[in-house]
């Protein structure tokens, strides 16, 4: 080859060379986020603009939250499933099996970065929690809800929907386990409850705080939840068609026996004793619980007290009456992993191994 073809051909190189380097760097594309939409008051219609009770929850589709936050494609690339459409209170175990299957469907795919489920929230905190225990994936879940219908004049639904979405699409949220996103809080899902029936921040962790707050879009971490949850946990409803039936018993004074003798007659394999106290038992509740246990009704004390954690043999020798304590899990929380607990073993030593490990 000549010199002068040599010559050329650098020429052409260099050229190309230095017009890749004044191109715009390729962004990388952004992370894909799924929302699946099961309905509630992030869902919700009021007659008027100032209504925020005595609104229709679950009326507004998937499509239109999405639309309803154009921002949501500065952060994800965003789709959208309707997976219910349902006010919260109506919510089932049966809903959350068909809820877990398609986020782990989701969660696997390479393309998927995350997922956000639009959720009412009544039950959101036992949804969250189910899936915190079930889920087989790092990568990000993020429940979140509304307090005012999509109808109302300062709606807390789309900048939640932002965040969450936000949130989910992070690198920062991979490995911490399922997350409720309102407010601008996180919190970890094993921890967080409704703490107000109308207000805006009523999504607290009374006792053990939020994980972080959203900032700018951006999740700002402070802790991670110390609990076993998601990959690191041993129940996997892959193949459950029916979680076992176990109810809750609300103690307050003069309560007796009714209600755990009605879970007893409605044939549950668990029930969670919401006590007074430190988990306190009355007499008569105390009689009807030791007959549920030699039925073979596994019998969990928790307490109707929002913080604190049942002290086991404390108000009611446990060892002696074989029944579980709920550590500091709410009754409606305790519930949920006695259930899971019981699609694996009936042995009450190991029931409370697992309330002391998730
Ligand atoms: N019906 C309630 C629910 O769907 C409304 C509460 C809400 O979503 O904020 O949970």
């Amino acid at each position: 080859m000549t010199t002068r073809r040599h010559h050329t051909l650098a020429l052409a190189f260099l050229a190309l060379a230095l017009a890749a380097a004044a191109a715009p760097p390729q962004l990388a594309p952004l992370p894909q986020v799924t929302i699946l939409a099961t309905g509630g008051t992030i869902a919700g219609t009021a007659a008027t603009s100032t209504a925020t009770v005595g609104y229709t929850a679950a009326t507004v589709g998937v499509a239109a939250l999405i639309a309803a936050v154009p921002e949501l494609a500065a952060v994800a690339r965003v789709s959208g499933e309707q997976v219910f459409q349902i006010a919260s209170e109506n919510m089932t175990p049966a809903h959350w099996l068909i809820l877990a299957r398609r986020v782990d469907e989701l969660l696997a795919r390479d393309d998927v970065a995350g997922v956000v489920i639009t959720h009412g929230t009544d039950t959101l905190e036992e949804t969250a929690y189910f899936l915190d225990l079930v889920v087989k994936s790092a990568k990000p879940v993020v429940l979140v809800g509304a307090m005012r219908p999509s109808t109302a004049i300062s709606a807390d639904g789309p900048m939640n929907l932002y965040n969450a979405v936000a949130l989910a699409a992070s690198r920062e949220a991979v490995g911490r386990g399922v997350m409720v996103c309102m407010n601008d809080r996180i919190d970890a899902a094993r921890d967080v409850t409704k703490t107000n029936t109308v207000a805006l921040d009523t999504f607290r962790s009374p006792e053990l705080g939020i994980l972080g707050v959203m900032e700018g879009g951006r999740p700002a971490f402070y802790r991670t939840a110390e609990r076993a949850h998601t990959t690191a946990t041993e129940f996997d409803v892959t193949n459950v068609k029916e979680l076992p039936n176990v109810g809750v018993a609300l103690a307050y004074a003069g309560s007796g026996r009714v209600a755990i003798d009605a879970l007893v007659a409605a044939g549950v394999k668990g029930i969670v004793n919401a006590g007074v106290g430190d988990g306190s038992l009355s007499v008569e509740a105390k009689a009807a619980l030791v007959e549920a246990r030699k039925r073979g009704i596994v019998v969990v004390r928790a307490s109707r007290i929002p913080g604190g954690a049942v002290a086991r043999n404390g108000e009611a020798n446990d060892d002696a009456l074989d029944f579980v304590v709920a550590d500091n899990l709410s009754p409606q929380k305790a519930r949920i992993l006695l259930a899971l607990a019981l699609t694996r073993t009936a042995d009450t030593r190991e029931i409370q191994r697992m309330f002391r490990r998730y």
